[in-house]
């Protein structure tokens, strides 16, 4: 009675492992669960030609003046928002009364949820790279675009669905309204724990709106499977400080559906595949393009002058 229980108890937990996909750190599970670079063969899209994260080569991005600033809706409205331990990560929903616009996007699009990747005692934890550089915590707000009511309806869109990512930098001073997030995830130690964060302001957890005229733009994919290729990026370059204490204790909360710390939760960089990371264009202009304009001016003012 005793052993076959067992027997049940320990099959389910190895047919619930097969069946899902996992992170490179859920070592436990490492024969049946699909890392990363297995999870192509549970999902074809993750193999795909156009997928998320991607380290950004910042010598070869392209400035393209069609990229102006985003306008944000709703970043300022008091909500109580919902915090669910999904397993693999932890999503934090949004109404849709939180929109974005502007910035090159194809309209207009509501935020469903964000959530955070981040990686174990404050080492790297980002997706995204930068000249192959790590941040140790990466923040993604999910939009889909206005017509569509689902992330799944967004999914078969091209341009369905647009993240706002943000990296974030270790600083001296904890960021107060990180706290507040990181004590909910503790609420929502397994898989399916729902907690409720009062008093909750997008802007209080963003850089403001006048410091994120800067970003880079691509194409690419979520970046969970089935990492549907619907995704618009847009990664602003102001970075989030917070503190190391708060960096190690978001990975000491939450555990995975296997019961094994949540951590070392991103995905590793995807091939670029030919596609153009854009940067928008109101980023600072390059010393050496002034030295260029400066030069021109004189001439042409030293020939009217002659
Ligand atoms: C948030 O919840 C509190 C009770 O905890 C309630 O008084 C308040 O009206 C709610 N606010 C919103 C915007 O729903
Ligand atoms: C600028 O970016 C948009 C995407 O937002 C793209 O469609 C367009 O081709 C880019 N323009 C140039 C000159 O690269
Ligand atoms: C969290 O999930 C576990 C496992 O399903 C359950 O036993 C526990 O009661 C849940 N706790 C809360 C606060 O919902
Ligand atoms: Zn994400």
């Amino acid at each position: 009675m005793d052993f076959a229980l067992h027997l049940s108890t320990l099959l389910s937990v190895l047919t619930h492992c097969s069946a899902q996909w996992c992170y490179k750190s859920q070592y436990s599970c490492d024969n049946t669960c699909r890392d990363p670079s297995r999870w192509p063969g549970l999902f074809p899209d993750c193999g795909g030609l156009r997928q998320s994260p991607i380290n950004i080569v910042t010598n070869h991005v392209q400035a393209n003046h069609s990229l102006s600033p985003l306008t944000f809706y709703g970043h300022h409205n008091i909500l109580n928002i919902t915090v669910e331990n999904m397993g693999h990560s932890a999503h934090f929903s949004l109404p849709s009364s939180v929109q974005v616009s502007g910035g090159g996007l194809a309209g207009r699009y509501r935020a469903i949820q964000f959530h955070l990747h981040w990686g174990v005692d404050a080492g790297p934890g980002s997706e995204h790279t930068v000249d192959g550089e790590h941040y140790p915590m990466e923040l993604h707000i999910v939009h889909i675009k206005e017509p569509y009511n689902s992330l799944e309806e967004a999914e078969h869109d091209k341009s369905g669905i647009a993240l706002l990512a943000f990296l974030f930098e270790e600083s001296n001073d904890d960021h107060h309204h990180y706290n507040s997030l990181i004590e909910a995830l503790g609420r929502v130690q397994n898989n399916g724990n729902q907690s409720t964060v009062p008093g909750f302001r997008l802007c209080d957890i963003i850089p403001p709106s006048h410091d994120l005229h800067d970003y880079y733009r691509y194409v690419g994919s979520m970046t969970t499977p089935g990492c549907e290729q619907a995704v618009v990026w847009t990664l602003f370059h102001r970075t989030i400080p917070v503190s190391n204490r708060q960096l190690v204790s978001v990975a000491q909360q939450a555990q995975f559906w296997t019961g094994q710390p949540m951590t070392g939760i991103f995905r590793p960089v995807q091939p670029l595949n030919g596609r153009t990371v854009y940067r928008s264009a109101t980023s600072p202009v390059q010393p050496g393009l002034i030295t260029v304009w400066l030069y021109v001016l004189q001439s042409v003012l030293g020939r009217a002058l002659a």
